[in-house]
């Protein structure tokens, strides 16, 4: 089995197995996204690609708040079924994209805005996040937004079992190079289903 094939078969188990509600990421309201992703400007008629969605909320506030490009990528085909039957008809107004992010191929220039929260921690080989920085390169157009979040340094070591690569605003902008400005960062404090506190590093970039 390769990692790729191992990354999918844990992904597939955890959204077959838990209830999007219970598992540690859920929240209500994608707060941080949403003020990060409004802080862009972008026009509704915007591509923005949600990578490694899963079952987030996100889709949803972004097709209410009138966008109408809006792509969820997940290697999890059930995660993205999770999402499809929950907004039923309006399903049909999003691409789904089954893929893991860095297999992914994307048109090029096609989206203005990258979002991703707690995806990019669970690249903890310089390999893979050279191939992430690759993808996400060919996906936005110059000028184009992204929007990272991920475990900041005083957060958890684990997610979902896996280990991680916990980051600050300076690895995000090591990671992503000249070709980006950070243009924002901020702190969040998750709580989880459970009650526990995760510390979460968000960035907002603009490739130059
Ligand atoms: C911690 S969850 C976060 C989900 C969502 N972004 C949120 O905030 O609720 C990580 C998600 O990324 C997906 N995922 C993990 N590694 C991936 C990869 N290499 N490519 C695409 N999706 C991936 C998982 O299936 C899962 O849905």
């Amino acid at each position: 089995m390769t990692i790729n094939d191992e990354r999918r078969s844990h992904w597939q188990e955890v959204w077959t197995s838990k209830a999007p509600e219970g598992v540690s990421w859920y929240q209500a309201e994608p707060a941080a996204s949403l003020a990060l992703i409004a802080r862009a400007g972008l026009s509704r008629a915007a591509g923005i690609v949600d990578v490694g969605g899963g079952a987030s909320l996100l889709v949803d506030r972004l097709l209410e708040r009138g966008h109408s490009q809006v792509a969820v990528l997940d290697v999890s085909a059930a995660a993205l079924d999770v999402a499809a039957d929950r907004l039923g008809a309006m399903a049909e107004d999003v691409t789904w994209i089954e893929s893991d992010v860095l297999e992914w191929r994307p048109v090029p220039g096609l989206f203005e805005l990258w979002h991703d929260r707690a995806v990019l921690h669970f690249l903890t080989r310089p390999e893979e996040r050279k191939a992430y920085r690759k993808v996400m390169m060919a996906a936005l157009v110059p000028g184009g937004w992204a929007v990272l979040g991920t475990f900041a340094p005083d957060g958890p070591e684990k997610c979902s079992g896996l280990p991680v690569m916990r980051h600050d605003a300076g690895t995000l902008s090591d990671l992503l190079g000249p070709d980006f400005d950070l243009v924002a960062e901020m702190r969040e404090e998750h709580v989880t289903p459970n009650g526990g506190v995760q510390h979460f590093t968000w960035c907002l970039f603009r490739r130059i």
